[in-house]
């Protein structure tokens, strides 16, 4: 799969491209990341990239015209028609369904605003696809590219060291598409806290119970969005909500 990323910024990528468990992932192509700097698409000594607002107001607007040209270049380079993604407010919130929905894509090319955002006449003619981070305001969408490079490059086959890891994490709609239990680590006591006995047994059917009732309440407490949806998709078993109904 392909990434192609078209930024300001693309010394904003190198040092997240490197690190962690993904780095495998990109490193090995298995997600292949380019990056293509928007600058060199700009014309003149100045090489502009940006330009006053038509209408007055505060701040600058992305050209269409070096938009244009850096995408032309990178659909050259790909001989595909992966779709145009811009990082926006505007999109819909990227989530679990999204993420696997890219994650077993050939990819996309990837466009980061910046300043107050695009001229909307290339959102017009050469977006193919919005989509946001959540409902707040980032000063480009780079943050928001590698959210979704690191979202993807997870779910990839052999990137995480426990290949079942994922399986666990919160929102997976193959196990439940509730939250994550809480996790506990060494020492057994800390500033005079425990670890809850059930994790201490060794008795693994006690720890499955005992996580699957910590899922069950961690998300009915912060999330009854997610228990309504597992309930709605038959998710939830007789034992789970006789657990909900006494909490
Ligand atoms: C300063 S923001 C522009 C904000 C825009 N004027 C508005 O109020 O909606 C610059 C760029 O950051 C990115 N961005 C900002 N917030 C984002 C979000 N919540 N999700 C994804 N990208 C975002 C977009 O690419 C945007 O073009």
């Amino acid at each position: 799969m392909r990434f192609d990323v078209i930024t300001l910024f693309p010394e904003l990528f190198a040092p997240f491209l490197a690190a962690g468990v993904t780095r495998r992932a990109y490193e090995s192509g298995q997600v292949d990341v380019r990056l293509w700097n928007l600058r060199d698409f700009a014309e003149g000594n100045y090489r502009r990239v940006d330009d006053r607002p038509f209408g007055g107001g505060p701040g600058m607007v992305m050209l269409a015209e070096p938009l244009a040209r850096c995408l032309a270049a990178v659909k050259a380079d790909r001989g595909d028609d992966a779709p145009v993604v811009l990082f926006s407010p505007v999109g819909p919130r990227l989530d679990h369904a999204g993420v696997e929905g890219w994650s077993a894509s050939a990819g996309a090319i990837l466009l980061c605003g910046r300043y107050e955002g695009v001229d909307q006449r290339f959102i017009d003619t050469h977006v193919d696809v919005q989509l946001s981070l959540g409902d707040f305001v980032l000063s480009g969408g780079e943050v928001a590219a590698m959210a979704l490079l690191d979202a993807v490059a997870r779910l990839q086959p052999g990137v995480l060291n426990d290949a079942g890891s994922h399986q666990e994490d919160s929102f997976n709609p193959a196990v439940d598409g509730l939250l994550d239990c809480p996790h506990y680590t060494r020492p057994e006591e800390w500033n005079g806290l425990k670890v809850p006995e059930e994790l201490l047994s060794g008795h693994h059917a006690r720890i499955d119970a005992w996580r699957r009732r910590q899922r069950l309440a961690l998300t009915a407490r912060h999330r009854p969005d997610l228990i309504a949806a597992a309930r709605s998709a038959g998710r939830l078993t007789r034992a789970d909500e006789e657990f909900l109904a006494g909490l």
